[in-house]
């Protein structure tokens, strides 16, 4: 059978991704240096779960071993771990090439590249990485998640106030969505280093958003138009995060709110 390693897969991105490979049939093994337990949300029945480092290199030999495809959602915020996150993504690479994976494809963000934040910058590193890597490799670009504009409103609602960013837009995309163009990707025969952008379904001012999070979930707030400094908000207020003509995902904002969780 299949086995993929789904490096990360106890985060946001990498949950979805171990459901999908689960659904398809696929054997899978969860790389991370926190092993969930079983009550935990992060654990997903029937993965297996391996802990390894992919900054110190610990354990990725035997998490890697006949494994046939990766799949790299690991993250960093900030700090020393958001500076040390593509010499992890290089070590991760060298490992599973010296254990002869077929395939590695990294999650990514859509032109993280043109934005100075350091965040977007180290998405950019691990990208370049991967399109030089030895082995065969693709790079999914995706936009924003649902979960992290709900998140930014969420945090706001907790005082009374959904803030929306003056002049931008977003075209996030559910997590379910981004997991299955990794898994395709990760079985695909393309050619040794290929991108795939994935965009939600559709692109929606950030005060229309409010007002569909704010519909689905009943919560209370006043929304408030905030400037957005710096590059991150010249990146936005430019449309930069947005990729129209990519809108593969099928989960709607509003969709995605109403569903439970
Ligand atoms: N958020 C968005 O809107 C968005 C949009 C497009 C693309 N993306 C991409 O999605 C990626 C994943 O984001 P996410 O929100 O799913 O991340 P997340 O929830 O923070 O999950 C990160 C995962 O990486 C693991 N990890 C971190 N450092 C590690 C290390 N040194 N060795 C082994 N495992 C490590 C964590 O587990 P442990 O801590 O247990 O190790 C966790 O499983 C990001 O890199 C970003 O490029 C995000």
């Amino acid at each position: 059978m299949v086995l993929i390693a789904v490096a990360g897969g106890t985060g946001t991105a990498g949950r979805a991704v171990v459901a999908e490979c689960l659904a398809r049939g696929l054997s899978v093994r969860v790389l991370s240096r926190h092993i969930p337990a079983p009550s935990a949300p992060a654990f997903v029945p029937g993965a297996a779960y391996a802990r390894a480092d992919a900054s110190s290199g610990e354990g990725l030999a035997q998490a890697l071993d006949g494994v046939d495809f990766l799949i790299e959602t690991l993250d960093a915020r900030s700090g020393a771990a958001l500076k040390g996150l593509p010499a992890a993504s290089a070590s991760l690479l060298r490992a599973a090439d010296a254990a002869g994976v077929k395939r590695a494809v990294l999650l990514s963000i859509v032109h993280a590249e043109e934005c100075a934040m350091s965040y977007y910058g180290a998405q950019a590193q691990r990208a370049a990485l991967y399109r030089q890597a030895p082995l065969p490799t693709a790079v999914v670009l995706a936009t924003q998640f649902h979960n992290l504009v709900a998140g930014i409103f969420a945090a706001g609602a907790r005082v009374g106030l959904i803030p929306v960013f003056r002049g931008v837009s977003f075209q996030p995309i559910a997590t379910a969505d981004v997991a299955r163009v990794l898994v395709d990707a990760a079985l695909s025969d393309a050619g040794p280093h290929h991108a795939i952008v994935a965009g939600g379904p559709a692109v929606h001012s950030m005060k229309e958003l409010a007002l569909a999070w704010k519909a689905a979930t009943g919560r209370r707030g006043l929304i408030l138009p905030l400037p957005l400094p710096g590059s991150f908000g010249r990146f936005l207020r430019a449309g930069r995060n947005l990729v129209p003509g990519s809108a593969v995902g099928t989960v709607g904002f509003a969709e995605w709110v109403a569903q439970p969780r």
